[in-house]
């Protein structure tokens, strides 16, 4: 456990361009001192995936990333015997230029993510980058590997890890999760970050973005965060939307340039014609008004 205290934890994220708000720092300490897998959910474009990124970055650790989508086996996620190889191996053996074939070797062995994090032996994070979107057999498969750290090539044996990796899991909660995963799991929901954090992020992802026009940014997005919209803006369009007016050479926020860019920050047809109609105007006077 390379951080003496959470404050610590917290310089080395912002090192790594991260700023995580309290709670989540806490988690990520607590996960690294207890040596306990962090499960992150939470709206998409809150910062999940990139909170491992930071923290591997940080502890100057290798990032393996397993994405999850539906039908996920073990050949995508474990491992898989090159076919094309053996079958080369059979024909030179046939030719005698090989000795007997050997077929099941560690050499015919296509390493996927879960094993090669079990196999490293410098220091990793295995991010499982949303796991609801895995079906439940994966997420049973999983719930083994994330108690013992070892997994079994029934041609091989048990390979077990010759260090934990350090575990992050995040989902967005497009189903629930089993409560035998989440008992192996710290948890932490990320919400959306204050206005004040919010502002600092931007200022820290968005090169030259003016300062007034990250503070006004951010609590126009604010503000669209508590309007009844189908999909609310995430951290990630408030950058995506700071990055667009920045490339235009824009200062503050007026209608015009925002009813020009609207569609970084809203992705849903009807979310921008109802705040098209209602209320640009109010939304970005009151953004200014701060
Ligand atoms: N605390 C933070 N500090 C700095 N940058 C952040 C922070 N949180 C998020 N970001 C930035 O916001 C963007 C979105 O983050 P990320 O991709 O991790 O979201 P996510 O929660 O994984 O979203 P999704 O559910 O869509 O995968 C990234 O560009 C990331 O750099
Ligand atoms: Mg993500």
């Amino acid at each position: 456990m390379p951080y003496a205290s959470i404050d610590e934890l917290e310089s080395a994220l912002a090192g790594a361009s991260y700023l995580p708000d309290r709670g989540l720092s806490t988690a990520l300490y607590l996960s690294l001192k207890l040596e306990k897998p962090l499960l992150l959910e939470g709206e998409a474009g809150v910062g999940k995936t990139e909170a491992a990124k930071a923290i591997a970055t940080a502890l100057g650790a290798r990032l393996i990333r397993l994405q999850c989508y539906e039908g996920l086996d073990v050949a995508h996620a474990v491992y898989e015997w090159n076919y094309a190889r053996q079958l080369l191996h059979i024909r030179a053996a046939q030719e005698g230029t090989v000795d007997e074939a050997e077929l099941f070797g560690p050499e015919f062995l296509i390493r996927r993510p879960l094993l090669e994090a079990l196999e490293a032996e410098e220091p990793v994070v295995l991010l499982i980058d949303e796991i609801d979107r895995a079906d439940e057999e994966f997420e049973a498969f999983l719930l083994e590997v994330l108690s013992d750290f070892q997994i079994t090539v029934p041609e091989l044996g048990t390979i077990s890890a010759k260090q934990r990796p350090y575990v992050i899991l995040t989902s967005n909660r497009t189903r629930e999760l089993h409560d035998a995963l989440k008992r192996r799991c710290l948890f932490h929901w990320i919400g959306h970050p204050s206005l004040e954090r919010e502002i600092e992020i931007v200022k820290l992802r968005v090169p030259g973005v003016p300062e007034r026009l990250a503070a006004e940014a951010a609590a126009f997005v604010a503000e669209l965060r508590l309007l009844d919209l189908q999909k609310p803006p995430g951290l990630a369009e408030t950058i995506d939307w700071a990055r667009a007016l920045t490339a235009l050479g824009t200062q503050e926020l007026d209608v015009e340039n925002v009813s020009a860019t609207l569609g970084s920050v809203l992705k849903y047809h009807e979310d921008l014609l109802s705040v098209r109609d209602e209320a640009l105007a109010g939304l970005v006077a009151s953004a200014r008004g701060r």
